[in-house]
């Protein structure tokens, strides 16, 4: 698509609450992937356009704002134990056998095939604690074609993590970081994979860690993510060490800025919110991982109108499912269990907080739009200047049919993100670059 142009429809939420439908466009894509104009088909069409085929529609790709590649085996196991238990008895082990290379080279290569397959075309990837698998995960992104944002896992403390797994020293962890950085910067031809500075949560890292991988932060103009807030023990944990929420020490350790994104962050307080607002700091809301580890669901409402960057994450393997159209889906569902309600024999709310509810557009939005704004990357949308990421929808899939009786474009968009599913994507593109599924012609 590098060069050419497409003509088709296309349907965007580059603004929360709005649906842009861009019905019978023309985009032209630059040859660095990047598009250079939106026009109407009807103002004229270049010579060599795509015509995508009739009923087919694109929407901008994913952007999964939270998820650990080296947990994909384990997808859909082992979640009925709580979060501290999971990580010991499954997720360690599993996570261990990532220093074998070939081991962890056949699992990204699935992985990474088939979160491209399901719409993904950006992923804040976390890897694990060994450097050379998690180089291997950036070259296998960028061999696939897949824009990702890749971290060497951090977690050094001997109290909670096991000796086989876990970083030989602070200053190695922060030395080994700072490796993987060069790495992934110096990858010939690379125009989509960026390292992140990654300690696991605050419960596995030392405060020599902490503050070490800070001033990396602020030295390699970095990204960085973390888990906080999850869980009450997680969040325990933190007021137990320091005397105040994980969101103020991450803070203190210079860890919070404009790209630094927080997965989870279920138990925030108004002073912690206030905190990543004011760093400009994003939230992977996880709402189907939340579900298990959190047993809580994340205040989504609150935190945007409070002006919080947010977008979606899967958390593979902490969610049961790596496809963006299911975490939009639990994202509007888990909103449903904090709406309020009311007693209908006395009038009086007996649950529940008003005005909780998000729907499935703005779930969208978050999905693709505020992934971007979140990781301050040009994806997300249909703008001149922005990546071409993209997929494109074929309703009637054979396998995969999805009905659209709604008139509406807006109903039809909703049906789509209810009842699609794989089959449903008939391509996807990063960069312009076909990564997944038929190109037409
Ligand atoms: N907290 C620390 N590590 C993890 C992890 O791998 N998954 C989830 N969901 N939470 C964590
Ligand atoms: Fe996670």
């Amino acid at each position: 698509m590098r060069g050419r142009s497409i003509r088709g429809s296309f349907v965007h939420a580059p603004v929360r609450g709005e649906l842009e439908v861009l019905r019978v466009a023309v985009i032209t894509i630059a040859s660095d992937g990047t598009i250079t104009s939106i026009g109407r088909a009807a103002d004229g069409v270049p010579e060599g356009t795509i015509e995508l085929p009739a009923g087919q529609l694109m929407l901008p790709g994913f952007v999964d704002l939270h998820l650990h590649a080296p947990q994909y085996p384990q997808l859909g196991m082992a979640l009925d134990v709580p979060l501290e238990v999971w990580l010991g008895k499954y997720t360690f082990p599993l996570e261990a056998q990532y220093a074998d290379l070939a081991f962890a080279q056949e699992r990204y290569e699935t992985l990474v095939t088939d979160l491209l397959a399901s719409g993904t075309t950006t992923a804040l990837y976390f890897a694990t604690v060994h450097r050379e698998a998690t180089e291997l995960l950036a070259q296998i992104c960028l061999k696939q074609g897949q824009r990702a944002l890749v971290g060497k896992v951090v977690m050094d403390d001997p109290a909670s993590c096991p000796d086989d797994y876990r970083d030989a020293s602070a200053e190695l962890a922060v030395a080994e970081t700072r490796a993987v950085i060069d790495h992934i910067r110096a990858l010939p031809d690379n125009d989509r994979v960026l390292p992140v500075i990654t300690p696991r949560f605050i419960p596995s890292c030392t405060d020599a860690a902490l503050a070490g991988l800070g001033a990396l932060a602020a030295e390699c103009d970095c990204h960085v993510q973390t888990h906080c807030s999850e869980s009450d023990w997680a969040h325990g944990y933190a007021l137990d060490r320091y005397g105040k929420t994980d969101t103020a020490a991450l803070d203190g350790f210079g860890l919070l800025g404009r790209k630094t994104v927080l997965a989870h962050s279920v138990f925030l307080t108004d002073d912690d919110m206030a905190t990543v607002r004011a760093a400009g700091a994003g939230v992977a809301h996880c709402a189907l991982s939340n579900m298990y580890f959190g047993n809580a669901v994340f205040p989504l409402r609150r935190a945007l109108e409070k002006g919080l960057h947010v977008g979606l994450g899967t958390d593979i393997s902490g969610g049961p499912s790596g496809s963006m159209l299911e975490a939009c889906r639990a994202t509007a569902q888990a909103s449903r269990l904090l709406e309020d309600g009311v007693d209908a024999r006395d009038s009086r709310e007996t649950r529940g907080v008003p005005n909780s509810r998000i729907d499935m557009l703005t779930a969208f939005h978050l999905a693709t739009a505020g992934g971007g704004v979140a990781l301050d990357l040009p994806v997300g949308m249909f703008r001149p200047g922005y990546h071409f990421d993209a997929l494109l929808i074929d309703p009637v899939a054979e396998a995969g049919t999805v009905r659209l009786f709604g008139a509406e474009p807006a109903e039809r968009l909703e049906q789509i993100l209810y009842t699609a599913s794989r089959p449903n994507i008939a391509a996807t593109f990063v960069g312009g670059d076909l990564v997944s599924g038929a190109s037409p012609q």
